[in-house]
């Protein structure tokens, strides 16, 4: 899969150090508060699984799957729940784990529903950000890494659902994705 790699963006090594201080930043936040993670699937699995091992606190794990419909030219911005929480976000402190804010549709959408459902706070972690990509105005409150306007693959992110198990995030070859 190596091959298919124009460049290796973010090695194995960088991304367990950062989330390593991610998860201190995390674990003094939230400290005693019970926090709700939501991890949205399917990119965000190999990140919340690891950002909980390094946090040193209480914590639940909750998992939500959405789709975007303005991930085509035309941003609709409507997003389709395809599974839901199992657990009631009313009262708790709610933190979004993401593996990349692009457009940032898909976590304005979840924010919003979180506060109508009257989470008591709702924060978001994201491991990557791809500022350029964004439609709506949008802030993470944690950030690993700032990443071009590029494809970028790996630790979750996908290309027709492959390489989301690289332990490293990559640029894809034009070549690769232009078939
Ligand atoms: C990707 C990524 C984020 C979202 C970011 O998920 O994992 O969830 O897109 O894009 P946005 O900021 O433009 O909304 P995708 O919908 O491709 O599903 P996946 O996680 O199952 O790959
Ligand atoms: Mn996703
Ligand atoms: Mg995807």
């Amino acid at each position: 899969m190596k091959n298919d790699m124009k460049e290796i963006l973010l090695t194995e090594e960088q991304i367990q150090e950062k989330i390593k201080e991610l998860g201190h930043t995390i674990t003094e936040e939230y400290k005693d508060r019970f926090p709700l993670f939501v991890g949205v699937l399917k990119g965000a699995l190999p990140f919340m699984a690891d950002l909980v091992k390094s946090v040193d606190t209480h914590l639940e794990m909750d998992f939500m799957d959405v789709s975007s419909y303005g991930k085509s030219m035309v941003s609709s911005g409507e997003v389709k729940i395809v599974k839901d929480l199992d657990t009631k976000v009313e009262g708790r402190d709610v933190l979004i784990v993401e593996d990349i804010i692009d457009s940032g549709l898909t976590l304005s959408y979840l924010i919003e529903l979180f506060k109508y459902r009257k989470a008591k706070s709702v924060k978001v972690v994201t491991l990557l950000d791809k500022p350029e990509g964004r439609k709506v105005d949008l802030v993470p409150d944690l950030t690993g890494f700032i990443v071009p306007d590029e494809f970028v693959v790996g630790y979750g992110l996908d290309f027709a659902e492959r390489y989301r198990n690289l332990p490293y995030v990559g640029i894809l070859k034009p070549e690769v994705y232009e078939g």
